[in-house]
């Protein structure tokens, strides 16, 4: 019997992959994604996104997989067996991890809320359900939700979950988008979507927010993708199934994109409304429509399921490193992070209740999505870049990259690792805080 969650393997390479598209692909995509498009000029956003998707994400994401894949080990044990005193830099992840995880599950609870408003064939809006405590009682349900998962293990709880629910999510989303850009004026949306604008690529905000979002949409640096590649077979290649996590995590942002703009512009909206560009304009978009009820209930299912299995990856990062680390059972590592996350979200929730719980005049919330949304995962993958590509043996690194792939990585990809990725990040973060500040 396999009672230790380390020890088991995923039944098969395709749930694997279906394990990390349902991670990578959540809310970011379809609430963060494209509130952040808007914001910053549409098209504008989409060359240096893609950049960094490509020129850094394959690599990154390969590397988080390859070293959880050689060391079979949490994120915590896997920079542990490095050098000793890393497992600090893992500790760290692990909580960047879950203080993410702490309010991405209140956010998750809201969308609970207007789907199930909406399968009542009832209209409501965002402050109708800040009025009251609902906050609370969703994301208690929607963490008792993940941790139901979680509690089934690798095979019988994340791989299953993820291969029914990335299905649905699909299968929903290609034919709402297909749906959502023949509506009147929606090629408006489109263009404004597509339109690229090659003088963004001087402006060093967007590269900033280009990197950030990437990151997150990746769901690189919180050890959720090491922790999933640890449950791999020695035989299992690394370069094709991240070429498809990421291609499909591209498409599905870009969905996104082509659905929201098309509904926005189709309903003479503003597409750089924000942050609450999804829950405070789509309910009264769909309000106006016709099968309103019936269209909102399926997008908001969309969000709600994409958002569940991102949770369940998030969620595995903590439980893997205490159940290894104070040799637990699955199940009390189960409840000891349910525990963790209900503590840290608390605040989160209440402060979209009438307690509206703030620091320095804003929400608890946004401050947390400021703080470890933005600087914490990218910060969380510099020490993992740096934790690994100075201290594990370069040969090694090389020989897990290229193990059973035609493709080999060169020599040199280790000094990019080494010099220019953590270059970048740290130039990067240090201009989003100028520019958030200024
Ligand atoms: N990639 C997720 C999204 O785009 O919503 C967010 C996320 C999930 C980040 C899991 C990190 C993670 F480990």
């Amino acid at each position: 019997m396999k009672s230790d969650i380390e020890r088991e393997e995923w039944k098969s390479s395709s749930g694997f992959i279906l394990a990390c598209i349902g991670s990578a692909v959540g809310i970011g995509n379809i609430w963060r994604f494209p509130y952040i498009v808007g914001e910053n000029g549409g098209g504008a956003f989409l060359i240096p996104f893609l950049m960094v998707v490509v020129g850094l994400g394959i690599s990154l994401m390969m590397l988080e997989f390859a070293v959880g894949k050689y060391f079979r080990s949490s994120i915590v044990k896997s920079l542990e067996k490095i050098k000793n005193n890393l497992k600090w830099s893992g500790v760290f992840i692990a909580c960047v991890s879950l203080a993410v995880l702490s309010y991405y599950l209140v956010v998750i609870g809201w969308i609970g809320f207007f789907l199930s408003s909406f399968a009542a064939e009832t209209f409501m809006e965002f402050e109708q359900m800040t009025d009251t405590y609902f906050s609370i009682v969703s994301f208690l349900v929607v963490a008792l939700i993940v941790m139901a998962v979680i509690g089934k293990g690798v095979i019988g709880g994340i791989e299953k979950f993820n291969k029914i629910s990335v299905l649905i999510l699909i299968s929903i989303l290609i034919p709402f988008s297909a749906y959502a850009v023949t509506l009147p004026g929606a090629f408006d949306g489109i263009s404004y979507f597509i339109t690229p604008d090659f003088s963004s690529l001087y402006n060093p905000k967007i590269w900033a927010t280009a990197l950030g979002q990437a990151f997150f949409s990746l769901s690189l640096g919180s050890g959720a993708l090491l922790t999933y590649g640890s449950y791999l077979g020695k035989r299992q290649f690394l370069l094709k199934p991240t070429i498809t996590i990421i291609s499909t995590n591209t498409a599905v942002s870009i969905l996104a994109g082509f659905l929201i703009f098309s509904l926005v512009f189709s309903n003479n909206q503003s597409p750089s409304q924000g942050l609450p560009l999804v829950f405070n304009i789509l309910p009264d978009i769909f309000a106006s429509m016709e099968h309103g009820t019936v269209l909102g209930a399926v997008f908001f299912s969309l969000l709600f399921v994409a958002g569940l299995t991102s949770a369940v990856g998030l969620f595995q990062v903590p439980t893997a490193s205490i159940q290894e680390s104070l040799k637990t059972s699955r199940r009390k590592a189960t409840l000891i992070v349910f525990g963790l996350v209900v503590a840290i979200g608390m605040p989160s929730a209440l402060s979209y209740t009438p307690l509206e719980i703030q620091v320095n005049q804003i929400k608890f919330l946004d401050f947390m999505d400021d703080i470890f949304g933005t600087y914490g995962i990218t910060l969380a993958e510099l020490v993992f870049v740096v934790s690994v590509s100075w201290f594990m043996c370069k040969t090694r690194i090389l020989e897990n990259l290229n193990k059973n792939s035609r493709f080999n990585f060169p020599d040199w990809t280790i000094y990019v690792m080494k010099f220019v990725v953590p270059a970048l990040i740290i130039f990067v973060i240090i201009f989003s805080a100028i520019f958030d500040n200024a």
